[in-house]
């Protein structure tokens, strides 16, 4: 899947080690919460990669230098509701100053066709980096609807996708319909199944980040 330019794969034996921890059914609630959040904050180390800095004069026991901080006000993180909220503290460990915008959004059973329920997202985020999470990126459809309404409706441009498995079909159709967005995932797995679920993927991430079945 490296042959989109705009899709990242992680291809690191640390964040390799954790999914097979988190694809395993014998896994807890409690241990996948904290899977989940690890794997984020690997994956956000090279995300935030090109976040802006300026420079500040610190005052060290010895003397004064120049270093260069992060701009605190330049990234909004944007959960979709429910498995996305698994992530935000992964982003929120090394960028603890984005603001978060929650979109709910869920996936018809029968059509798997993703309908929006719940959007409260931060002002004026036209300018900062919107960085989109969801662990599972299956069809692709709640993805690409997300940025569809950040783009339309809040006139975002930088936008990024974080996702931790994909289906090769969802990542193609994000990949391809979002060409400026740059998406970062953590595993391609083989196929979709006729339920929209990913093989072998890890089951339903928001019943097991919330204990819900
Ligand atoms: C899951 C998952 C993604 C979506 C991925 O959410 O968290 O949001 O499915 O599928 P797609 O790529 O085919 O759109 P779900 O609809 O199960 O809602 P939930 O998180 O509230 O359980
Ligand atoms: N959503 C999930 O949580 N898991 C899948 O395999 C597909 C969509």
């Amino acid at each position: 899947m490296q042959k989109f330019e705009n899709v990242r794969v992680f291809d690191h034996p640390l964040i390799a080690h954790k999914i097979a921890l988190l694809r395993d059914e014998k896994t807890n609630t409690k241990h996948f919460r904290e899977l989940v959040e690890e794997i984020t904050a690997l994956m956000a180390y090279e995300a935030l990669k090109d976040v802006p800095t300026k420079k500040v004069t610190v005052k060290t026991p010895l003397e004064s230098c120049t270093q260069n901080v992060v701009e605190d006000d330049s990234v909004v993180i944007v959960p979709i509701l429910r498995a996305g909220l698994g992530m935000v503290n992964g982003v929120h460990t090394l960028f603890p100053t984005a603001k978060v915008g929650h979109i709910g959004i869920y996936r018809d059973e029968k059509s798997l066709l993703p309908q929006e329920y719940y959007c409260k997202l931060p002002d004026h985020i036209e300018d900062k980096i919107c960085i989109v999470l969801d662990p599972m990126l299956a069809t692709g459809g709640s993805a690409k609807a997300t940025i569809d309404i950040l783009k339309k409706k809040y006139g975002c441009k930088k936008i990024k996708l974080m996702s931790i498995i994909a289906a090769p079909e969802g990542l193609e159709a994000v990949a391809t319909a979002h060409k400026d967005v740059k998406i970062f995932v953590s595993a391609v797995d083989r196929q979709l199944n006729e339920k929209g679920y990913i093989l072998p993927g890890l089951g339903d991430a928001g019943d097991r980040l919330f204990g819900t079945k």
